[in-house]
């Protein structure tokens, strides 16, 4: 190609990643807060060679339809890539990109750290103090769970729940884990952990963490029947995806003490609306999906995201592709998972 190649970025990303890009590419950035709409989306693709995007982004054969035939990578800047129609990117001959694996660690600390939270009531903790409500010390004042020595179902052995298992062997938690492949080899070297099945998994952990790729198998995996088969006083965290989670049936878990608590870092609807009714009970605890937000994680999946998206246009292999199907490969090359 003798022009540079013409890109469109759908946000503005850490610069360790747009200087990468502007070094070998006309770069156009979408700097709004929000994501842009899809109309937008579908008329500022047009004749791109190369898309970075994220995950507000829907990236469907429409989108693929409005680039048009230049464009040769879509670059996704996430681990998780259910935003982006695979299927038709393959059938497109287009290679997509993920960032797996840099942001395992942090993800796994937000985990633990929504977990400590809810085990320990400290939002609630914060705001009692801010209202004006401490009064003295009580002995039956926000009482809470013990998280060393409690059992921790971890729903999907990948690298996150592997790296969230290294943390609870810390706490001396007992680890049940559920994964379609219950292979000894994901555990991580010197932890204790027992495969079983979701139901027994779910019957009894004190701590449930999800840790899945949303696929059509895993939509709404925690539906109301598995709600019932946990413990009433089980915390549930999920750093995975929203809709991995029933949230009609997760509301009225938490409403009628079902379970005790869910600590979320993503919801379904996302972004959640200020005044959902899951925001009106004390034992939910939301944060705005941002388990991988540390400066330095978002610094690297930027990077990665700009690799996946250089090598792309360059007609090389993507680093971290999606669809090696595209290459001539058998998927799972890099491996889906949250
Ligand atoms: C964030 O949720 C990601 O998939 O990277």
């Amino acid at each position: 190609m003798s022009r540079k190649p013409n890109v469109w970025v759908t946000r503005l990303i850490p610069e360790g990643g747009l200087e990468l890009i502007r070094e070998a590419c006309e770069v156009e950035v979408w700097t709004e807060e929000l994501p842009p709409p899809r109309e937008v989306l579908l008329e500022k693709v047009r004749g791109r060679d190369g898309l970075l995007c994220l995950l507000t982004d829907r990236i469907d054969a429409a989108v693929m339809d409005a680039a048009g035939p230049s464009l040769k990578v879509i670059s996704n800047l996430a681990v998780g890539y259910d935003n982006v129609d695979v299927a038709a990117a393959t059938a497109r001959g287009i290679p997509v990109g993920n960032t797996p694996g840099v942001l395992t660690e942090t993800t796994a600390d937000m985990a633990f750290a929504l977990l400590m939270a809810a085990a320990r009531r400290i939002v609630e903790g914060v705001d009692y103090v801010r209202a004006g409500r401490w009064r003295t010390w009580g002995p039956m004042l926000l009482l809470g769970y013990d998280v060393h020595g409690a059992t921790l179902g971890i729903v999907g052995m990948g690298r996150i729940g592997q790296a969230v298992a290294r943390r609870a062997a810390g706490f001396e938690m007992r680890i049940l884990y559920f994964d379609p492949y219950c292979d000894p080899g994901k555990i991580p070297p010197g932890i204790e952990a027992t495969c079983c099945t979701l139901e027994e998994l779910l019957a009894e952990a004190d701590f449930v963490s999800l840790h899945v790729p949303l696929t059509p198998e895993t939509y709404r995996l925690i539906n109301a029947e598995r709600l019932a088969q946990m413990k009433p006083t089980a915390v549930l965290v999920n750093t995975s995806r929203g809709p991995v989670v029933d949230t009609e049936a997760l509301y009225q878990a938490l409403a009628s003490g079902q379970i005790a608590y869910a600590a979320l870092d993503v919801t379904d609807p996302e972004p959640l609306p200020a005044d959902h009714k899951l925001l009106t009970l004390p034992n939910c605890l939301v944060v705005p999906h941002i388990a991988s937000a540390s400066w330095a994680t978002r610094t690297r999946m930027a990077q990665m995201a700009a690799e996946n998206l250089m090598a792309g246009l360059r007609g090389e292999r993507l680093p971290h592709c999606v669809n090696p199907e595209v290459y001539g490969s058998q998927p799972g090359q890099s491996e889906p998972e949250r």
